[in-house]
């Protein structure tokens, strides 16, 4: 049976109101009143099995500290949508500016650190490692990625590093040849090959939380991810990035981000590429 506004359970504003509390105050993450929608429709299969259709008693659960439904609210209101190589040009700046630039700067130590932070399923760690092998000037440099995200159901697929065939289809050959086909009962997947891999590591964390890690990173990816963060969370944010990266690093962040009246610790090296200001 369908309820008002062709809803099947009842989701009142009230309630509404207190899962956008507990998701601002957990990720960062400020819903507007549009997304009611969203939030019905991303949880309503949730509801029904393990509530009897009853959003109180889900709202209860989640403010009563109940551990397997905030996980599950959190990763059902997270977007997690990503691909390899999205945003193209900060690839060709990585490998055409960049990468000439650690060269010279890190010839000493032979490192570079890089932090892909909010990495979804690991099309961006797993991107910026393939840009980096391909460059034999790089060939023994030690070279660590860590990849984070809050949501654990993507922590795992990035783990795996397998992916449907089709989420490569439109990759340069150069590109495709760090993946494996899959056969028999694997065949339409593609898993990336073990030296790419090894290159990145996954972690879990939320990126409002403490940081256990202490740095420096050459260079952080957090791109699409403070979209729906409010001013003063994204300033706190960006200028802890600015705390972990060497004088001079980089940051990159998505196409509708701006750092902009946000933080003063960076300078734009346009296409929403930003050097630290030392
Ligand atoms: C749209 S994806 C972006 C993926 C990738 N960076 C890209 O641009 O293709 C946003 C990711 O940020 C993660 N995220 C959102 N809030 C977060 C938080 N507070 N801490 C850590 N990760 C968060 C989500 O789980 C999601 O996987």
């Amino acid at each position: 049976m369908t309820g008002a506004l062709g809803r099947e359970f009842i989701f009142s504003d009230r309630q509404f109101k207190r899962l956008r509390a507990f998701v601002a105050e957990h990720t960062g993450i400020a819903l507007s009143e549009a997304k009611k929608d969203m939030v019905y429709g991303r949880l309503s299969k949730r509801i029904r099995s393990h509530f009897a259709g009853n959003f109180q008693a889900f709202c209860d659960a989640i403010e009563q500290g109940d551990a397997q439904e905030q996980d599950f609210l959190i990763n059902a209101i997270t977007t997690n949508l990503t691909a390899f190589f999205r945003e193209a040009h900060h690839f060709d700046y990585l490998r055409q500016r960049l990468i000439p630039e650690l060269l010279r700067r890190n010839a000493h130590s032979r490192k570079i650190r890089i932090w892909s932070a909010g990495c979804s399923t690991g099309e961006e760690p797993y991107s910026i490692a393939m840009s980096l092998a391909g460059d034999n000037q790089l060939a023994g440099w030690d070279i660590k990625i860590l990849a984070t995200d809050l949501d654990a159901n993507v922590l795992k697929h990035a783990e795996a590093g397998i992916y449907s065939e089709e989420r490569i289809s439109k990759l340069a050959e150069q590109q495709r040849q760090y993946f494996q086909r899959g056969r028999g009962s694997n065949s339409g997947l593609v898993r990336l090959k073990p030296e790419i891999r090894e290159r990145v590591s996954f972690k879990r964390l939320n990126l409002l939380h403490d940081w256990p890690m202490r740095g420096p990173f050459d260079l952080i990816f957090c791109r699409n991810v403070v979209i729906y963060f409010d001013k003063p969370t994204q300033t706190k944010l960006f200028d802890r990035f600015a705390d972990l990266l060497v004088a001079d690093g980089h940051l990159f962040i998505g196409h509708s981000e701006s750092l902009y009246k946000v933080t003063e610790r960076f300078t734009s090296l346009g296409n929403t590429i930003y050097r630290r200001l030392s």
